[in-house]
């Protein structure tokens, strides 16, 4: 729910939505925190002047807040700096800057800012869940057991990897029951990569019709969808408009909702919770829970249980079924490459056998295109927001602790230095002269370093074996009379295509 709830969406076109009354009341409370205003450091990173209350936003344009960025980046260059209210951000552009802040000065950004808003829920100190615990021990313990239980997840009868083959199979046949009508293939892909994630935390899958998972996805969506809105930007800037009645109390109803169908289904695994059996991601953070009982400091709560549990669902699901309809439309769009997928599916796997990981070494191809999708996909376009940890200095300039950095993924992904066609679906960028694959070290869509996505490995295996498992069984097209699909990404809660849709052939 918390994911991409930052500050700098303030900047989004919602903007045009506040209520008069809105602005009144925000500029009441803006008085109070008046004071705080930007000190100067030397060698900070420059920018845009900026004022009392709006800090720099009068220098961007928030119909097309990407232009106004592009310009103030031509013109301050690839570190600059830029003010919301009385947040001092940095901005981060290009492979080289970013590598050097996410690589070289890891540990110095790994911190996260608050989220005021957030801790009206109950989301702060040892119980922050992931996504926004600040960076110290809570976050690394928990990190560290999640890691671990995710790897380790041969702890059920099945490995993740044998869940992940399984869902392919109903995603396959979800497809296969449209029988080559036009469809929009959203609803179905989001059920399953959701359906992976049920089955690492609850143990077990749902039915794509079941009334409980239906729900549970609505309020994820619903909630993602709040997250990134107007008002709660404006709540997290200023927190103290937290106490004046208003519209906010609903914002915080639907993770609330969340929490509670959660706290139903950890209350089911406590009731039957066997330690010499732990079936699932609950089971295995119940058993923490219980070894880590004694100790002030321990990270292992309830609450966090729960936090940590809709932080995966929320990290996990949008994003990699955003990558894969972003893939599937560059086979609508690109006929030859995916003809090509077709051939080296045939070539190593057969139409038989179902596609396993340990396929991915001998389909540089399909691997490349995978790839590139993530690549063009470029699904979180500013990551999520880092801070100083500590002062800390990035190629020259002094970036004082506390200094929100944002690090401008889609800047790496799209570098014009780096990449031969940053603004074409090109797999061959991730191929050499042999066909042989490349790795390729600007390819950042999980971003790097200490706070990199921790469901990376995850993510590779779902994306390479739904991929395969759908090119293996259909060929995909344009519906006839209809529009060629659109390019430009649509900004909701990841940056994904405009919703299209899709004939699946039997091939
Ligand atoms: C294609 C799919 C995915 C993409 C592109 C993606 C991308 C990202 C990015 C850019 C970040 C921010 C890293 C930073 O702060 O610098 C992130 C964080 C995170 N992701 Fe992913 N992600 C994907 C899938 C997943 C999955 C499947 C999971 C679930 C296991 C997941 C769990 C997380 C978590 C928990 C964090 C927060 C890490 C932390 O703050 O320590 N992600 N992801
Ligand atoms: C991020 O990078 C892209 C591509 O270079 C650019 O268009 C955009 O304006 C940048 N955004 C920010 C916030 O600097
Ligand atoms: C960043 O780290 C790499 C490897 O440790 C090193 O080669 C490089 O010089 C460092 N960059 C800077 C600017 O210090």
């Amino acid at each position: 729910m918390e994911l991409l709830s930052v500050p700098w969406s303030l900047l989004s076109s919602c903007c045009n939505n506040v209520t008069l009354l809105g602005i009144f009341l925000t500029a009441f409370v803006l008085l109070f925190d008046f004071m705080k205003r930007r000190k100067t450091w030397t060698r900070y990173p420059p920018g845009p002047s900026s004022i009392p209350f709006l800090g720099s936003m009068l220098h961007v344009d928030f119909q097309q807040p990407h232009v106004s960025f592009t310009q103030l980046s031509k013109k301050f260059g690839n570190i600059f700096s830029f003010q919301i209210c009385w947040r001092n951000l940095v901005v981060l552009n290009g492979f080289e800057v970013i590598k050097e802040a996410l690589i070289n000065k890891s540990e110095d950004i790994a911190d996260r800012p608050r989220l005021p808003l957030y801790e009206h829920l109950g989301i702060c100190g040892k119980s922050a869940g992931m996504i926004l615990a600040r960076y110290g021990r809570a976050w690394k313990d928990l990190r560290k057991f999640s890691l671990s239980t995710l790897r380790n997840f041969g702890m059920g009868k099945k490995s993740l990897e044998e869940r992940i083959i399984e869902e392919a199979g109903f995603l396959s046949s979800a497809f296969e029951s449209e029988e080559s009508r036009p469809f929009d293939p959203h609803f179905i892909i989001n059920n399953a990569v959701s359906n992976v994630i049920c089955s690492i935390t609850f143990g077990d899958r749902f039915e794509y019709t079941d009334e409980k998972f239906q729900k549970l996805l609505h309020l994820f969506e619903e909630s993602m969808k709040l997250a990134t809105g107007f008002l709660p930007q404006m709540l997290n800037a200023v927190p103290s408009m937290m106490y004046l009645p208003g519209p906010h109390q609903k914002i915080l109803q639907i993770p609330k909702q969340i929490i509670r169908i959660l706290k139903e289904i950890v209350d089911e695994h406590k009731k039957i919770w066997d330690p010499a059996n732990k079936k699932d991601f609950i089971d295995a953070f119940l058993g923490e829970i219980e070894k880590t009982k004694g100790d002030q400091e321990t990270t292992f709560n309830e609450l966090n249980l729960l936090f940590t549990t809709s932080d995966l669902f929320s990290a996990g699901t949008e994003t990699t079924s955003t990558t894969l309809r972003w893939a599937l439309l560059f086979m609508l769009l690109h006929p030859d490459i995916q003809s090509k997928v077709h051939e080296e599916i045939d070539q190593m796997i057969g139409r038989e056998r179902k596609p396993v990981l340990g396929d991915q070494v001998n389909m540089p191809f399909t691997n490349a295109v995978i790839h590139e999708s993530q690549r063009c996909g470029d699904i979180v376009p500013i990551g999520l927001p880092h801070m100083a940890y500590r002062d800390t200095e990035i190629l020259g300039f002094f970036i004082p602790k506390g200094t929100v950095v944002v690090t401008n993924l889609s800047s790496v992904l799209k570098d014009e230095t780096y990449w031969e066609k940053p603004h074409q679906f090109y797999p061959e960028h991730f191929l050499n002269a042999e066909g042989q694959f490349v790795k390729r070290e600007a390819f950042l869509p999980f971003s790097a370093g200490r706070r990199v996505c921790l469901g990376e490995q995850l993510a590779r295996m779902e994306l390479f074996i739904f991929f395969t498992t759908l090119m293996q069984r259909f060929t995909f097209l344009i519906p006839e009379n209809q529009p060629k699909p659109q390019l430009d990404p649509c900004f909701a809660v990841t940056s994904s295509p405009h919703p299209y849709q899709i004939c699946a052939k039997l091939r």
